[in-house]
C-alpha cells in the first residue's frame, strides 16, 4: 500500500476486532496528534508559505477527523481517558531526527514532512484492513473507517507533494521516502502486533 515496505501482520486486524472501544480510544488520541504534528510543522515552515496553508488544511482535517471519533465514541458511551503509549510514533519520528543525512533546516522539515507521510500510509493501510473486516460484520462503523480511508491516502500524498516544495528535488524527495519507508517497515517488524492503530 503506498510506499509501504512491509504489510501490517494479518493478525493485527484480529486483535483490533477484539476491542474496537479500545482501537477508538486511541484512534482519537492519533488524529488528535495528526492535527498538532501538523500545526507544529507549519510552525516550523516560515520560509515556505504553500507548505504552511497546506498544513493548516491538513490540521483542520485531522481535527474534524478527532471530533468524529470522539462523537463516536460519546454512541458508545466510552471515555476517552489517557493515551496509551504510542511507542511507533515515538520512534519513526526518530528516524528523521537521528539521520545523520540532514544538512540544512530544509532537510529536517523535508524528513519531518516524509515521516509525516509515512504514518499516513501506515494509518491508511490498517483502516483499509478495518473497513473491510467490518464489513464483513455489517457493522456499520465500516463505512467511518472506508471514508477515513480515503482520506489518510489524500494527506499521503499531501506530505509526498509538500516534502518535494519544500525541497525542490522530486528525486531526492522519492530516494529519502524509500529510505524512510524501508526502516519504518524494520521498525514495524521491531515493534510487534498490538490492538492500537500502530501497535
Ligand atoms: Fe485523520
Ligand atoms: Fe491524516
Amino acid at each position: 500500500v503506498l510506499c509501504l515496505t512491509r504489510p501490517t501482520d494479518p493478525r493485527w486486524v484480529e486483535l483490533a476486532m477484539l476491542d474496537l472501544d479500545a482501537v477508538l480510544v486511541d484512534h482519537a488520541h492519533c488524529e488528535m496528534k495528526a492535527a498538532t504534528n501538523a500545526l507544529s510543522l507549519a510552525a516550523r515552515s516560515p520560509d515556505h508559505p504553500r507548505v504552511v496553508r497546506a498544513l493548516l488544511d491538513l490540521a483542520e482535517e485531522e481535527i474534524r477527523h478527532y471530533r468524529a471519533v470522539l462523537d463516536e465514541l460519546d454512541r458508545r458511551g466510552v471515555r476517552l481517558g489517557t493515551p496509551p503509549p504510542d511507542e511507533y510514533a515515538a520512534e519513526v519520528r526518530k528516524l528523521a531526527s537521528s539521520s545523520a543525512r540532514r544538512r540544512s533546516a530544509d532537510d529536517a522539515l523535508v524528513d519531518r514532512l516524509l515521516v509525516g507521510a509515512l504514518i499516513e500510509a501506515r494509518s491508511c493501510e490498517r483502516f483499509r484492513l478495518l473497513a473491510d473486516a467490518l464489513a464483513k460484520r455489517s457493522d456499520a462503523l465500516s463505512s467511518f473507517y472506508e471514508d477515513l480511508f480515503a482520506a489518510e491516502a489524500r494527506h499521503f500524498r499531501t506530505f509526498v507533494d509538500l516534502a518535494i516544495d519544500a525541497s525542490g528535488d522530486e528525486e531526492a524527495v522519492r530516494a529519502r521516502l524509500r529510505e524512510l519507508a524501508r526502516a519504518e517497515g524494520e521498525l514495524c517488524d521491531r515493534l510487534g502486533v498490538r490492538g492500537t492503530v500502530h501497535g
